[in-house]
This record gives C-alpha cells, structure tokens and sequence, in this order.
C-alpha cells in the first residue's frame, strides 16, 4: 500500500494528533469510541505519530471530548428529522461515519484547503448529502454555500483556541444570523490552557499558536446565543472508566483552582 506522506505544519498538523489519539483509543483493550475508520486512515499516513506525543491517557482525553460531541450531535440528529451538520475544522475526524446520519441530513465538512486536499485522498466519500468545503472559517464567502434551510447543528472540535476571539465573535454571529435555528457545540481552553499551551506535545512540535481561551461561558450570550451545557474536560463522565494511573492525576487537576478550568465542552442554542 502506497502510504501518504505528510509535510504539514502548524494548525494542520495538529488534527494527526487528535485522528491518533481516536485511533489509539480505538486499539485499546476498552475503546471509548469505535473509530475504525481513524485506525484504516493512520496505517495510510507515512509520518512519524511520535511526534505527537500521544499516550494511553492522552488519547483517551481525545476519545472522550470526541465522544461528547458525537452524544451533543447525535441527540439534536434525532430531535430534527430534516438537519444540516456543519462540521468545522473537520481535519481527519470520521464523525460522519462515526454517527452515519440518515437520509434527511445533510453534512458539510470544513477545512483549510490543505487539509481537505489530504482528506480526498485519504478517507472515503460518505454517502448521502454530503459536501467538503476547502475554506477558512475565518473567511466570509463559503458560509453562503451551505443552505439556510434547515435546522443546524455547528460542531467545531479542536478549532476555536487557534482563533482570536474577535474571529470566534464573527463565525458565530455569521452563524446565528444565517440558520433558522440550531446548536453551536465546541470545545475551549481556559486562560490557563492558553498560557501552558506549549506543555502539550502536538501543540509545541508543530509550531502552532494557540490565542483564545475563554473562562466564563455565559460572557458569549452577548453574541447572541443561550447556553445549555458546560461540561469540565476534567469531569466527563468516562474519566471513571479510566485505569488509576489516567484517572488520579485529572480527579487532582479537577479540583485546583484555575487547573479545574482547564478545558470545557460547550453547547449553546440559538
Ligand atoms: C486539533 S485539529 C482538530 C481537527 C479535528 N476536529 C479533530 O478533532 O481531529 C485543528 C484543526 O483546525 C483546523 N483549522 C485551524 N484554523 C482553521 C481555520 N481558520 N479554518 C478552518 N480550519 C481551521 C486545522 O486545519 C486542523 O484541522
């Protein structure tokens, strides 16, 4: 098999640490998601994974904002017969075949145009109404190639601390104005993960900058949103499934002041 070899650097490179952290997981004796899809597209990719710096606990960390978010999705899927899925900043994730939604959704995946030229080659069509849309979410035109006529969920993993927050202001604002409805579901550092940004392995290694970090969720109900979940990435709930050596060190960090507030899982609606 003809592997694809990757030269990617900075923002981009950083989606290989979240597919392998799902494909660990996806290895492991308990997996937290079943992400086949993610272990079949590493075994493509000719690049060195140490880089990323991936561990058993790491990896479950990324299994389980994942798996979260997949539960957020799932749950507005079945709630809304006729839907569109908006996933930003899609990189390598297989959430579409991971939640396999029916014939009445349509999902647009987002990327840089990089990202989405290496996602054609590597991973395959899913079926249905599906698209891949190669832009910055922080451009103004490709929003207007997604129809506004349905109910939207917006899921965006792993994207808004690479933004500034007056970046972050605008994709929301040009979201809520667009659909008729929906959620916005997200993942965010704290100021503190900002300012320990380059302790993380793939974050360092790949020379990128993290800005945004937010620390009061409901300061974002200015831009027009209301806010229905804040979850601690230090207290999801499949943290008890952990063995001891993973699970202590998150039960001590979740109770420090300002640690605690490490990383959160949001969802708001609009
Ligand atoms: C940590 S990776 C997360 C990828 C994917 N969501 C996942 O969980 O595997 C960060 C992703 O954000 C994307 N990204 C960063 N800035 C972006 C922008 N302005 N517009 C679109 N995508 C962006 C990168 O290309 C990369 O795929």
């Amino acid at each position: 098999m003809e592997r694809e070899r990757i030269t990617l650097t900075g923002a981009p490179e950083t989606m290989l640490a979240t597919l392998y952290g799902r494909a660990l997981d996806t290895r492991s004796r308990e997996p937290i998601l079943n992400d086949t899809a993610a272990v079949d597209a590493v075994r493509r990719i000719d690049y060195d994974f140490r880089r990323t710096g991936m561990t058993a606990s790491s990896a479950a960390g990324v299994a389980m904002r994942a798996k979260q978010l997949d539960d957020w999705t799932r749950e507005f899927l079945r709630a809304h017969d006729h839907a569109t899925v908006l996933h930003l900043a899609c990189g390598l994730d297989t959430r579409v075949f991971r939640l396999d939604p029916g014939p009445h959704t349509r999902w647009v995946d987002v990327d840089l145009p990089q990202v989405v030229t290496l996602r054609e080659r590597l991973l395959p069509v899913p079926t249905g109404d599906y698209r891949l849309i190669a832009a910055s979410v922080t451009d103004d035109g490709w929003l207007a190639e997604v129809p506004d006529d349905r109910p939207t969920v917006v899921v965006a993993e792993g994207l808004t601390m690479y933004l500034r927050e007056h970046e972050v202001k605008a994709l929301v604002t040009r979201v809520v104005d667009r659909f008729p409805s929906g959620e916005l579901l997200f993942d965010v550092y704290g100021s503190f993960g900002i300012r320990v940004q380059k302790l993380v392995p793939a974050v360092r290694r790949s020379g990128a900058t993290l800005h945004w970090g937010l620390d009061d969720p409901r300061s974002l109900e200015e831009w027009g949103v209301t806010l229905v979940e804040d979850v601690r990435s230090l207290e999801l709930p499949e943290i008890a499934r952990m063995p001891a050596s993973g699970r202590v060190p998150l039960r001590i960090m979740a109770k420090l002041p300002g640690v605690k507030d490490v990383g959160r899982i949001l969802k708001y609606r609009f």
